[in-house]
């Protein structure tokens, strides 16, 4: 039977072996064998293990595709991904991407001899005049770290597929809860399960998940012979974490909301980015696109790189730190911080400026949340 997506995640992990509700965590990294070369399920821990598989079982079906693999990063995961491209083959990827994505991409792959074309997709017609006879893949990462931008899976799946391309999708800040672009038309969802998967800022983990027999066996290849997988104690602490992501989701979302509201009131400050916004530029798109519009805020201050270090450096209950999707709300300045690794005027052509804070909203009371705010932009 095809459950629906909340009683998915409430059974993340599978329920029990028989005899126990909570699945134990299978630590062996070898399996018997009935006799050389026959074993029961698992051979090698590489390969597979008991945790891992329950986890992916559920990834898949929460993107609602027909499999996932886990890998043990965000970045892992979309490493892997990425190696499906050959030397020769062309790569087009949207501008406004998380800082690690970039740097993944412009120093690992396209030294292999893949070509590449960053381009701002909120336009299909530019994303269809970038690709070239070699263009094999698309790759999207959408509500964009830190801008919030949003792009239209469907019309951009529809361009790849017309080229024979691949569409990717990164659907790390909105989970399969807000957003399943497999059923939008795009062939492969990578995530960082380090974020709002597991939730609570104690695993680092990715996946990737896709719905066609062929690519699955490609990457499952890759997971495998790469050997780059999660351990199955992380395994367990994700599916664990995902139990309750149908209502964590619903407190970023609204948390999010009502600070991205109050900051668009407040003196000195310069832009506010929230697809929840009724004045977002894709507003309209991320309400048809997505079931909410996630927990993650950014805003530029008035006064530039250190004014906005002097607000981080004020908050209290939001913490300084790297990451997102945690239960605890943090906050942090990509200039400095997550898109460092972007060249400052690659950075600034996609509009991230130095005064700009990206927030990750957690589940605290919302108007602790503001306190903060306030005293952090105020405070003289
Ligand atoms: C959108 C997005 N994708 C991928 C990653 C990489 O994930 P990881 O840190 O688990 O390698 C991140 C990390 O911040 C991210 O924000």
């Amino acid at each position: 039977m095809k459950y629906r997506i909340d009683t998915v995640a409430a059974h993340a992990g599978g329920i029990g072996d028989g005899t126990q509700v909570t699945p134990p965590v299978s630590l062996s990294t070898t399996f018997l064998q009935r006799t050389p070369g026959e074993y029961e399920t698992h051979a090698y821990g590489r390969i597979s293990n008991p945790n891992r598989d329950a986890l992916e079982a559920t990834l898949a079906e929460l993107e609602r595709g027909s499999d996932a693999a886990a890998f043990s990063s965000g970045c892992a995961a979309m490493h892997a991904t990425l190696q499906l491209l050959a030397p020769g083959d062309h790569l087009v990827a949207c501008a406004d991407i998380y800082g690690g994505t970039y740097r993944l991409i412009e120093q690992l792959v396209v030294p292999v001899g893949i070509a590449l074309t960053w381009v701002d997709m909120s336009d299909p017609s530019v994303v269809e005049s970038a690709m070239t006879d070699a263009t094999r893949m698309l790759w999207i990462e959408t509500p964009t770290n830190p801008l919030l931008r949003v792009f239209d899976i469907a019309v951009l799946s529809e361009v790849a597929r017309k080229r024979g391309a691949l569409c990717v999708v990164d659907n790390t800040f909105a989970t399969p809860l807000l957003q399943r672009p497999l059923e939008l038309g795009a062939d492969i969802v990578v995530h960082s399960m380090s974020k709002y998967l597991n939730g609570h800022s104690d695993v680092v983990a990715g996946a990737v998940v896709c719905d066609d027999a062929e690519l699955s066996e490609r990457l499952r290849f890759i997971q495998r012979a790469g050997g780059a997988i999660p351990s199955p104690f992380d395994c367990y602490m994700v599916a664990r974490g995902i139990k309750t992501l149908p209502l964590r989701m619903l407190r970023h979302c609204d948390n999010a909301q009502a600070l991205a509201e109050w900051l668009c009131e407040q003196e000195g400050v310069e832009e506010v980015h929230y697809p929840g916004l009724r004045n977002h530029p894709h507003h309209g798109l991320a309400a048809r696109q997505m079931k909410g519009f996630g927990g993650m805020v950014s805003f530029v201050v008035e006064g530039g790189l250190e004014r906005a270090s002097a607000v981080l450096r004020r908050m209290q209950l939001f913490s300084l730190a790297e990451s997102l999707g945690g239960v605890e709300s943090l906050a942090g300045q990509p200039a400095l911080m997550s898109h460092a690794s972007m060249p400052r005027d690659v950075r600034e052509a996609c509009g991230i400026r130095d005064g700009l804070i990206r927030l990750s909203v957690g589940l605290e009371d919302v108007a602790d949340l503001r306190d903060d705010l306030q005293q952090a932009l105020f405070t003289p």
